[in-house]
Order: structure tokens, then C-alpha cells, then sequence
């Protein structure tokens, strides 16, 4: 009865060792454990045990009993108590990839940018989104009666306050602050009551440059302009001016770049500049006869869309995650 006892005990164990699954398991305690298991198939075998060896065979069994009950809840706690199935937990398949986040397309690039103006020695500045209209529009000499003034296309707050309309208002908080010569460039949010449709966001981004210096003229902010699209864009890249008009520039361009579009060169409208007008000079107090300087504006989406053909503005701000992947 000893050797039968201790064999059963060895088998058990050994078995329970290959036991990988809930089912594995299951057949098991009903193998051992179960009402017609092994354990209870044994006990008839004590009738025939003489009556002074009885008592520690009886010790034997129970102490067989309590082990494999106490290794049966040992296995089930490691595959797993919370599977109700009580499946294994089968450490050899591939796992989850976890998914690698990454930067927004517009951040990427305002990053990039800024890197390249960086390489000419332009410094990152910045500004609130929320404005006066002394930053907005006063100081920037765009007057009372302007239509870029219009309640309608402005976001005002009352108090003079306003979400800024263009990163323009860095210019003049920047000259505020800081003594000539400088270099700046400035990229962030700006906000216009827009309706939204395929081109029109109520929120984009602009990316702002200034120079002061002593004598500058229209030929280094074009040879500014030409570097980035060059660097930026691609090494054929072109720029042109085209006489315009802004407030706060005097004389006022708008500026194109031509640029190759899936596989054809085209000449595309970026942003505004200018040289910097005397009167926005003497608003932040600047000596206009000895300072000059230039400034130009660029939407930040348009350059993005076109470098990866981004059909449509809404799609950058939906959190689409499916869309954003793709840049
Ligand atoms: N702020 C202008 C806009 O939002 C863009 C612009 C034009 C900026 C000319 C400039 C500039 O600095 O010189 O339309």
C-alpha cells in the first residue's frame, strides 16, 4: 500500500507539471481528485491493511489528498484566475505590438521650419494667441476702417481682447521687448471665423519672420525667401514677387515658389512680406531713419498640404488617427 501511495503521489505531480491549459487541468483533478480519480480508486486498498499499520497509512493518504489539492490551486492561480475560461496564457505567441505614437504633420512642420530659418540665424519667438488690438492691428498700422478690422472676421472678446488673426502681432511684441538689430522668426495658431470647407480652417497656423538692420532692401528679403524654398522645398526651387499691398510693409509683395507638383513645376502663392513701414517702427518706438528692416507671413497648412498632398485642411484637424498615420 506504501509503494502504491507514493507512486500515485509521484504520477500526480509529474502529470500536473505538463498541465499547460484549463482543460489539461480540469482532466487532471478528475484524474487524481475526482470521484472516481485515483485517490478514491485506493481507498478499498486500506480494508486489507493490518489494523496497527492502518492509522499512518490513513495519515498518508490525507497528506496525498491535501498536496495535490494544494498544488491543483497552485497551478490554476498561474494560468491565470481571472480567465473564466481558465485558458493558459500561451507565453510563446507573438504579442501586441504597441503602437508607436508619433508628431502631428503640422508640428513636424513647424519643426522643420524652424530649422531651417535657424541655419540662417533667425531665434524662435513667441506671443499669446490671445491679443489686443493695439498687437493685432493698431501698431501694426492696419486703421479703424480696415476690412481686416471686421467683427465679422475677427474673433473678438470684448475688452479690446481678441484671438490674434495673424502671427503679425509678434513683431511688435518682440520689438517691444528687445533693442535692434534683431532676427526672428515666429510660428503658431491664428484664428479667423472662417466657414470651414476644403481650404478654410477657423484655426491654422502662420509662420512670421522679421529682420531689423541697418540698410536692408527688398534683394535680402528675396534672397531670404529664395534660401528656405531652395532648402525647404527642393534645390530647383523658384521665388517670384508680386507687387501687393500690406499696412504694415512698405513696399508690399506677395511671394510664389515654384515648386515640382507630382511631376509638374508650378508656381505657387506661399505668403506676404515686405520691408518693414517706418510707421510701424515709430510705434515701438525705433529710430526709422537709422532702422530698416523686412517681415513676411506664410500659412503653415498650405505648405504641408502641398508638400503632402493634403487635399483638404479639415482632414489635419478631425484626430483621425487612420489619416494622421500616413505623414
Ligand atoms: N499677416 C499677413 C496675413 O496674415 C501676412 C503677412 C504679410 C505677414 C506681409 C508679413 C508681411 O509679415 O510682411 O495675411
Amino acid at each position: 500500500m506504501r509503494d502504491v501511495l507514493d507512486q500515485l503521489q509521484t504520477e500526480a505531480i509529474g502529470d500536473l507539471a505538463e498541465v499547460r491549459t484549463g482543460d489539461d487541468l480540469e482532466s487532471w483533478r478528475l484524474a487524481y481528485l475526482g470521484t472516481k480519480g485515483r485517490l478514491k480508486q485506493v481507498m478499498p486498498l486500506l480494508r486489507d491493511v493490518p489494523a496497527d499499520d492502518k492509522p499512518e497509512i490513513g495519515r498518508r493518504l490525507n497528506e496525498i489528498k491535501h498536496e495535490l489539492e494544494r498544488a491543483f490551486d497552485s497551478t490554476k492561480g498561474s494560468l491565470g484566475s481571472t480567465d473564466d475560461k481558465q485558458q493558459a496564457i500561451d507565453v510563446t505567441e507573438p504579442g501586441l505590438a504597441a503602437g508607436a505614437g508619433r508628431r502631428h504633420v503640422i508640428s513636424r512642420t513647424i519643426d522643420e521650419i524652424t530649422e531651417v530659418f535657424g541655419r540662417m540665424g533667425f531665434s524662435a519667438a513667441f506671443g499669446p494667441e490671445v491679443e489686443d488690438e493695439h498687437h493685432n492691428f493698431i501698431a501694426l498700422n492696419i486703421p479703424e476702417d480696415h476690412p481686416a478690422r471686421d467683427p465679422a472676421d475677427n474673433f473678438f472678446m470684448g475688452d479690446g481682447r481678441m484671438l490674434r488673426s495673424q502671427t503679425s502681432t509678434v513683431q511688435i511684441r518682440v520689438m517691444e521687448e528687445a533693442s535692434p538689430p534683431l532676427k526672428i522668426i515666429t510660428l503658431g495658431r491664428v484664428y479667423r471665423p472662417d466657414t470651414h470647407d476644403a481650404t478654410h480652417f477657423s484655426m491654422f497656423h502662420q509662420c512670421e519672420g522679421l529682420l531689423v538692420d541697418r540698410q536692408v532692401s527688398m534683394a535680402d528679403l528675396k534672397t531670404t525667401l529664395f534660401q528656405f524654398a531652395r532648402a525647404y522645398f527642393s534645390d530647383e526651387a523658384e521665388v517670384r514677387f508680386r507687387p501687393s499691398y500690406f499696412p504694415f510693409t512698405e513696399p508690399s509683395a506677395e511671394f510664389d515658389v515654384k515648386m515640382k507638383i507630382k511631376g509638374s513645376w508650378r508656381w505657387v502663392e506661399l505668403g506676404g512680406c515686405g520691408l518693414v513701414d517706418p510707421s510701424v517702427f515709430e510705434q515701438v518706438g525705433y529710430d526709422a531713419e537709422e532702422w530698416q528692416g523686412y517681415a513676411f507671413g506664410l500659412g503653415i497648412e498650405r505648405i504641408a498640404m502641398l508638400q503632402y498632398g493634403i487635399g483638404d485642411i479639415r482632414r489635419l484637424f478631425e484626430n483621425d488617427a487612420r489619416f494622421i498615420r500616413q505623414f
